[in-house]
């Protein structure tokens, strides 16, 4: 609750009037039933077949003043409905933008483990059930009791002995609605967690649309999706049924209490102990008793379900950034040369593992020289570089802390920004934004201009077919980058990449939809143009590697050789073995 105040305060006027605008309305309308029993006591009085009141004056000034108070009504309930609305709305929109920069700041450790269509799920609808709530809680929240109040103390005043009838009808009501409450509770909240499951697996199909398909895996995942929707199904319907019946039971309840209060006050009137007037207005009192006690128990189940989101926000702001730079000694230290050195580097992504990902990683790489990373699949390349720039953090190894240094400072030591801004990482799942090409190109380096952007282009031998597009760097790539082929997207990262001017650019397997001519080509233009530069090369082919100053061969998270290529077919039996099956099969296809 605490943490709601600041987005509640800047709408501090909202959440005072929107309540008290209400009372408004709820004073006319526990007014307006004394008046119409005025209008049919003093005004008509019929007895004995004949109206002997105070006639048509009386009965119009009664009338003009419950036109009067209607007007008051209508002010207060479009006013306090309004600041309700203004309320709720401004509090969502700022926790939605306060929960967006959240996740921003997550660092990918933090990503892992909420899945994307939780986030989604969380900043759209647990956010829209809070606000609901606040709107609708801000109505209610002197309506409801005010009401009950009100009409409480109209009925006893009018006729006590009455009044007890009502009393007695209050208890049965509330126990029904506590009943039924009590098991609906669990059933909504089953329901916002089964709409998560829903909408993730949404956000994983629609975004991954294009592997479902190449696997022909339609059929299966409809599957999949066609329970997990029938599964929300069931449990809105099974909390739903409990609704249902709790609507006629109260009718019922309320149209067997109007009959109590005809047969008791019907007697009364008969025996001229009550007037007509008052048993018409008293039977208004009832209804508006009972539907206050139904509104304030539909607030508190809508609670119920928004108290389940609010936990769910909860859980998103109360997460801690396990990765900042708060502690960072030379916040203000600018990388300049790009050497970089692995020390006892030890790192897992899950703490309570056993074995390490990657284990005992010592090299260093000088300024400008390029380190070509070879290894299977899983055998640790990515996490490798992954520490460079900070996206995860080294671990606490069995003997001492290791490190990673950037040009002999602990990569910890700079400021994210800073350390980040001068390492440019092509991603193996490399993504581009909707937007034009040049737009995509330049967040690199917003403030480049059109002639720079052509220049990495070309050095990333992505200009050529830029250009021929119709529409040249202006051509729209769709989400995702879905209109170009692969082997285009990772030249376009690979360019975006280069336009920062970055002190260590890491090519994580990122040239291999690219032809190997074209890619030599690029290699050819990174060594011409990024002369300073120290370049790190993952790599499935011997050949994109070859020609590096040094090979790190990876192997389950242990360097199993590092050297030349020369030196590594010396002295390195599993590079010697990769060397030959892609030798041999060059060999024989030619
Ligand atoms: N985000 C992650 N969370 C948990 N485990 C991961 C994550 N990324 C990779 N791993 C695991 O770490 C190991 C090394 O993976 P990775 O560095 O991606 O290998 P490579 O890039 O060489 O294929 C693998 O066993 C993989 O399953
Ligand atoms: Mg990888």
């Amino acid at each position: 609750m605490k943490q709601y105040k600041k987005y509640a305060a800047p709408y501090w006027y909202a959440f005072i009037l929107g309540p008290i605008l209400m009372l408004v309305e709820v004073a006319g309308e526990v007014l307006m039933p004394k008046l119409l029993a005025n209008i049919i006591n003093v005004g008509i009085n019929y007895q004995g077949g004949e109206a002997t009141g105070k006639g048509i004056s009386y009965i119009v000034s009664m009338g003009g003043g419950m036109i009067a108070l209607a007007l008051v009504m209508m002010v207060g309930g479009i006013g306090g409905a309004f600041f309700a609305f203004t309320a709720a709305t401004n509090f969502a929109n700022d926790l939605r933008k306060d929960l967006f920069f959240k996740v921003q700041s997550f660092s990918f450790a933090n990503v892992d483990r909420f899945s994307t269509g939780s986030l989604v799920t969380r900043l759209t609808n647990d956010v829209t059930q809070l606000q609901n709530l606040i709107a609708e809680g801000l109505r209610m929240l002197l309506r409801a009791p005010g009401m009950l109040i009100g009409a409480l103390i109209m009925a006893i005043t009018m006729n006590a002995r009455l009044a007890l009838v009502v009393l007695c009808v209050i208890p049965v009501l509330v126990l029904v609605v506590g009943i039924v409450m009590k098991l609906a509770f669990p059933r909504f909240t089953g329901m916002q967690k089964q709409l998560d499951r829903v909408n993730s697996n949404i956000q994983e199909n629609l975004t991954n649309v294009r592997v479902v398909k190449s696997f022909t895996r339609e059929n299966y995942e409809q599957e999949g999706f066609a329970r997990e929707n029938s599964a929300l199904r069931d449990r809105a319907v099974s909390a739903m049924k409990l609704m249902i019946t709790l609507l006629p039971i109260v009718t019922f309840i309320m149209n067997f209490t109007t009959l109590s209060i005809v047969w008791f006050g019907g007697k009364q009137v008969l025996n001229t102990t009550m007037e007509v007037g008052d048993l018409t207005a008293f039977i208004n009192y009832v209804e508006q008793i009972l539907m206050s006690l139904m509104m304030l128990s539909m607030v508190l189940l809508n609670s119920s379900r928004a108290m389940a989101s609010s936990d769910r926000i909860m859980e998103i702001l109360n997460t801690e950034v396990d990765l900042t730079d708060e502690n960072a000694k030379h916040k203000d230290l600018l990388v300049k040369e790009g050497k970089i050195e692995f020390s006892h580097v030890y790192f897992k992504y899950y703490k309570d593992n056993e074995e390490w990902v990657l284990s005992d990683l010592n090299f260093t790489v000088e300024p400008g020289q390029t380190l070509g990373i070879i290894g299977s699949t899983g055998s640790g390349k990515t996490s490798l570089v992954s520490l460079i720039p900070r996206l995860y953090d080294v671990d606490q190894g069995p003997n001492g802390e290791g490190k990673v240094l950037v040009d002999g400072v602990d990569v910890r030591d700079y400021s994210l920004k800073n350390l980040r801004s001068q390492i440019a990482m092509v991603l193996q799942k490399n993504i581009l934004f909707s937007g034009t090409i040049e737009e995509n190109l330049l967040w690199g380096n917003e403030s480049a201009s059109h002639e720079e952007v052509e220049e990495v282009a070309k050095a990333a031998r992505a200009h050529d077919f830029i250009q021929g597009f119709p529409q040249g760097y202006d051509t729209e790539l769709g989400q995702g980058g879905v209109n170009v082929s692969g082997g285009q997207k990772q030249r376009l990262c690979i360019a975006r990449a280069l336009l920062n001017q970055p002190k260590i650019l890491i090519l994580d397997d990122s040239t291999s939809a690219v032809d190997t001519a074209t890619e030599a080509r690029i290699r050819e233009s990174f060594h011409k143009e990024l002369a300073g530069t120290t370049k790190i090369i993952i790599a499935q082919r011997i050949s994109s590697v070859e020609d590096a100053d040094k090979i790190l061969v990876l192997d389950d998270g242990k360097i199993a050789g590092i050297g030349s290529s020369q030196e590594l077919l010396q002295t390195c039996k599993a590079y010697a073995e990769i060397y030959d099956s892609q030798i041999d099969r060059k060999e024989g296809l030619a």
